[in-house]
């Protein structure tokens, strides 16, 4: 098979950095151009060079998901994901959510059911309750509380979070968003 090579010829990537390299990424269905070093997170890009500061970042370890995003419809942390790794994978934000003034359900649901205190914790949790309702007709709340275990809140919404995409599930009657 043939192998691509660098410069010298070794067969090693060449590599990008340290310094800043252009990052083609398509975030809400519109692809842009930033120039980023390497060591940046998707988190980081996003609020940064993006501008789109709906996405937390709390713990910045993993350890809470605050800062979930959808890669190719599928909700992670983009705290724990480098940029430059995202290649031509779709993300999607809580920015890309609603259609124009009209909520995505589960947002219009956090609303109607008070799930919202501080709302740090809030951008992430409606991504994978979203991404729950997705793929997931009229979710108990058993599901629910399985889609939401990594996420921390502080404020203790739980309750209204769990209720809250229950009862979008309901509505949207299994059809989806
Ligand atoms: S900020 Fe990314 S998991 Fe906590
Ligand atoms: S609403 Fe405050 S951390 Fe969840």
């Amino acid at each position: 098979m043939a192998q691509s090579r660098n410069a010298d010829g070794n067969g090693v990537p060449p590599v990008g950095g340290p310094g800043a390299v252009s990052l083609a990424l398509t975030v809400n269905d519109i692809t842009r151009t930033v120039r980023a070093e390497p060591r940046l997170t998707l988190a980081e890009a996003l609020r940064g060079p993006l501008g789109l500061t709906g996405t937390k970042i709390a713990c910045d370890r993993g350890a809470c998901s605050a800062c979930t995003v959808w890669l190719d419809g599928v909700p992670v942390c983009s705290c724990m994901i480098l940029a430059i790794e995202v290649g031509q994978r779709r993300v999607t934000t809580i920015e890309g959510l609603a259609e124009g003034e009209r909520l995505h359900p589960v947002q219009a649901a956090f609303v109607a059911h008070d799930a919202v205190q501080c709302g740090f914790c809030t951008p992430g949790m409606v991504m994978s309750c979203a991404a729950l309702l997705a793929h997931t007709k009229q979710p108990s709340a058993d599901a629910v509380t399985a889609a939401i275990s990594g996420h921390l809140c502080r404020c203790g919404t739980y309750p209204h979070v769990i209720a809250a995409t229950v009862a979008a599930g309901a509505e949207t009657k299994g059809d989806g968003p």
